[in-house]
């Protein structure tokens, strides 16, 4: 009826479906997520309950997760090591808590899960602390088992999220993964508390430019309608890059029952190029970075094979038309920022896909939004 359809249309904001409406709720995900950190100059996070001295101690890090969760994991691991240059692994909660991995009391488990009720991760929690980790969760519901059971917690402010395929609470993580990366690099010294400010502030702008890019999606949806008839596609990328193809990957599989995977480009001769025919689907996140040259001749061996080639790339960059059928262009931020602003463009590019075909985005078959038994 009219009103049941108005309530619909109400209650997803004017969107067409929840995941475009979270989508587009990610700028004030990011805001809400850094709110109130920086005091007095200094970056805090008193939920931590762990002492500078503890904090100091910290030799090792494991961040457990499942899903979506673990790929915010993945871009932790080159935050953490990279500015805070503590060993970091990141796991699946289900292999995590089957096998026996080193643990001591300075051991620090970074448990993600944006329900806070995933029972593999929950699982691994208990575990670690029997183990004697000191356990921190990240999570996007008050008082959930994950946020009751750690020694600390981090909301991620995504509120609700209602699509069965998490974009907003990535972001969310993204953003309190790279604050506790901070956090930690400013304890350890690696980082001054003037720099440590200054990467604040930067990793606080990337809320508008993930505005800016869902300002105007036009490229995004002519790069999906390339790849809507296809059986299959390949995510690709190196180091950031490589983790943010694992997410947009899952995405699409997700929600448009394409087959997708994701593989460090370097890796793509061990493998994956078999794949590659005429109009293959090779997805790149090719933004400027430290790895940006190897990346392109990655899509040059691509398209020589016949693959069509959608590139995630940095505004101003020209060149890469010449290696790329489509290219979807970002704001340039800096590498350790590219998850948050590369991340958003492969959400709505899974989307396009999914709606294309006919799926609903909101509810794919099979999948439920929180796993609470193994
Ligand atoms: C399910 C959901 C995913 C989610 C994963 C982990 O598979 O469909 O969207 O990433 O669980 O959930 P969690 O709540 O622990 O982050």
């Amino acid at each position: 009826t009219r009103v049941d359809w108005d309530l619909d249309v109400a209650e997803k904001g004017g969107y067409p479906d929840f995941m475009l409406k979270e989508i587009h709720e990610q700028p004030r995900v990011i805001r809400d997520t850094l709110a109130g950190r920086l005091v007095g100059g200094a970056l805090s996070i008193d939920e931590l309950d762990l002492t500078v001295e503890e904090l100091n101690l910290i030799d090792r890090v494991y961040v457990i997760a499942c899903g979506t969760s673990y790929h915010a994991g993945l871009i932790a691991k080159n935050l953490i090591e990279g500015w805070a240059r503590i060993p970091c692994e990141v796991e699946v909660a289900s292999e995590f808590r089957y096998r026996n991995p080193i643990i001591t009391p300075t051991t620090l488990v970074v448990a993600v899960s944006q329900s806070g009720e995933t029972a593999d991760t929950l699982a691994a929690i208990r575990d670690a602390r029997v183990k004697g980790a000191r356990v921190f969760g990240i999570t996007n519901v008050l008082g959930s088992p994950v946020a009751r059971e750690s020694d600390g917690v981090i909301y991620t402010k995504a509120n609700k999220e209602i699509a069965v395929a998490s974009t907003k609470s990535f972001l969310g993580q993204v953003v309190s993964l790279t604050l506790l990366a901070l956090l930690l690099a400013q304890v350890k010294g690696k980082l001054k508390t003037n720099q440590v400010r200054f990467l604040f502030r930067e990793l606080a702008d990337t809320a508008e430019q993930v505005e800016r890019i869902l300002s105007d999606t036009s490229a995004i949806k002519e790069a999906a309608r390339a790849c809507v008839d296809a059986k299959s596609a390949l995510f690709v990328g190196r180091g950031m890059g490589s983790a943010i193809a694992c997410e947009g990957a899952l995405k699409l599989k997700e929600i448009s029952y394409l087959h997708a995977e994701a593989y460090p480009a370097g890796e793509m001769k061990h493998g994956p190029i078999a794949l590659i025919d005429e109009g293959f689907p090779v997805i790149a996140v090719a933004t400027k970075s430290p790895v940006y040259d190897k990346v392109i001749s990655n899509l040059q061996e691509s398209r020589a094979r016949g693959a069509t080639v959608v590139a995630v790339a940095t505004e101003g960059d020209e060149e890469i038309r010449k290696y790329a059928d489509h290219v979807i262009y970002i704001p340039k931020v800096r590498d350790a920022f590219s998850a948050i602003t590369a991340s958003v463009p492969l959400q709505l590019f899974a989307r396009a896909i999914a709606v294309e075909r006919g799926c609903d985005v909101d509810q794919p078959r099979n999948l439920a939004k929180s796993v609470t038994v193994e």
